[in-house]
């Protein structure tokens, strides 16, 4: 475990944050805090990809606004973010003639003003709750529509953010072969997802424009699938640049040669590759009440032999980077979702670091 006190306390002193950062982070560990300090490996310093973490912003329970103790760490290991939630649809386009950008806008200027990348997450997404309720009345021109939907949005954050999802989950999980039936699809069939990306890529010519989806390197039938829209992208000239694999994996599961073999061939086929939204469950039997030594070393592994399949397998000119979806472990949405405790982070509550941090630098540095 790594104290990363003395880096809060530069980056403290750095940022001008006054005195919340030290008050949050002396807790029962400042005795120790004053005598240590090992400093920590810097992620962002051991990559030449963007390192990032998915965060809270705006008025969210956990917004790096408002707890603003984790801002420390999170400038001191990560050169990107994206937001967890605040870019979704209903966020930022709540009504058909209005668009509310100022939480976004915040963020981006969160990220610009600490020398951080923004990624865009995301321009098209099917869930019903996310999916905004006048949208899901509208009779008008579904074609313009969505191609006004997501141009006005690329275009607001044109040159803030880097890169898109511009769509997200549309391959069916249930049958993996298939378009998911969602309102989009049923509205305008799978044209919506290339005018999706043709509307992102009018808006902003220059931002990375990414499909994202899980269990695309897990389920070799959804694989398939994604790859062979791939194809009919690239063959009829559809602007996309990259492909974000979720993995929200287990420690066990898929096997590292599925892994491998799914980021392998996208790289093949030239494109960029993310891994856009990284964590590690490891209770999936809900036999842990708290994250073992052993289990945490499973993880440390599992983390290690992950970032090591990407390096490995997607050239350098084809990493889009690794994002892990939340900083802390008390804060990851894997909890909430699967009704069951988790670990799946590479920090502690208290923003000590994990031995699943020590995996990724182990891998990142070749160890
Ligand atoms: C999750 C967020 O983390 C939660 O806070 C929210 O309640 C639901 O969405 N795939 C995605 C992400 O693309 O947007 C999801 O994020 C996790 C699964």
């Amino acid at each position: 475990m790594h104290k990363l006190i003395g880096h809060a306390l530069l980056s403290l002193s750095l940022a001008g944050m006054g005195n919340a950062v030290f008050a949050a982070e002396q807790g029962s560990d400042a005795p120790s805090a004053l005598v240590n300090t090992q400093p920590a490996p810097v992620l962002k310093n051991l990559a030449a990809f963007p390192i990032g973490v998915a965060v809270s912003a705006g008025d969210e329970r956990r917004s790096l606004f408002r707890k603003t103790d984790q801002q420390a760490l999170i400038n001191q290991q990560f050169n990107s973010l994206v937001a967890g939630n605040i870019m979704k649809m209903r966020y930022l386009h709540p009504a058909e003639d209005l668009f509310t950008f100022d939480d976004a806008d915040a963020l981006a200027n969160y990220a610009k003003e600490h020398g951080m990348i923004l990624h865009g997450h995301a321009l098209v997404w099917h869930p019903d709750y996310q999916v905004p309720a006048w949208m899901k009345n509208y009779h008008g021109d579904w074609d313009a529509m969505l191609k006004n939907h997501v141009g006005q949005i690329a275009r607001h954050f044109a040159g803030r953010v880097a890169s898109w999802d511009v769509a997200n989950e549309v391959i069916d999980e249930n049958v993996p072969a298939a378009y998911r039936p969602s309102l989009f699809y049923q509205k305008m069939g799978k044209s919506y997802i290339e005018k999706a990306f043709i509307a992102a890529h009018a808006a902003d010519p220059a931002a990375d424009l990414y499909y994202n989806d899980f269990n695309t390197e897990s389920v070799q039938s959804k694989l398939d699938f994604m790859l062979g829209m791939i194809d009919d992208f690239k063959a009829r000239q559809i602007p996309i640049h990259g492909i974000g694999f979720q993995m929200h994996v287990d420690v066990d599961y898929p096997s590292i040669a599925q892994i491998r073999k799914s980021f392998r061939a996208v790289a093949d086929r030239g494109l960029k590759v993310r891994i856009s939204e990284l964590d590690v469950a490891v209770n999936k039997h809900k036999n842990l009440k708290s994250l073992t030594p052993a289990v945490a070393m499973a993880q440390k592994a599992r983390y290690k032999e992950i970032v090591t399949a990407y390096l490995e397998e997607v050239p350098a000119a084809q990493r889009g980077g690794i994002t892990v979806w939340g900083l802390v472990d008390g804060e990851s949405w894997l909890s909430g979702f699967h009704k069951r405790a988790e670990w799946p982070l590479l920090f502690k509550d208290d923003y000590t670091t994990k031995p699943a941090f020590d995996g990724v630098v182990e891998a990142l540095t070749g160890q």
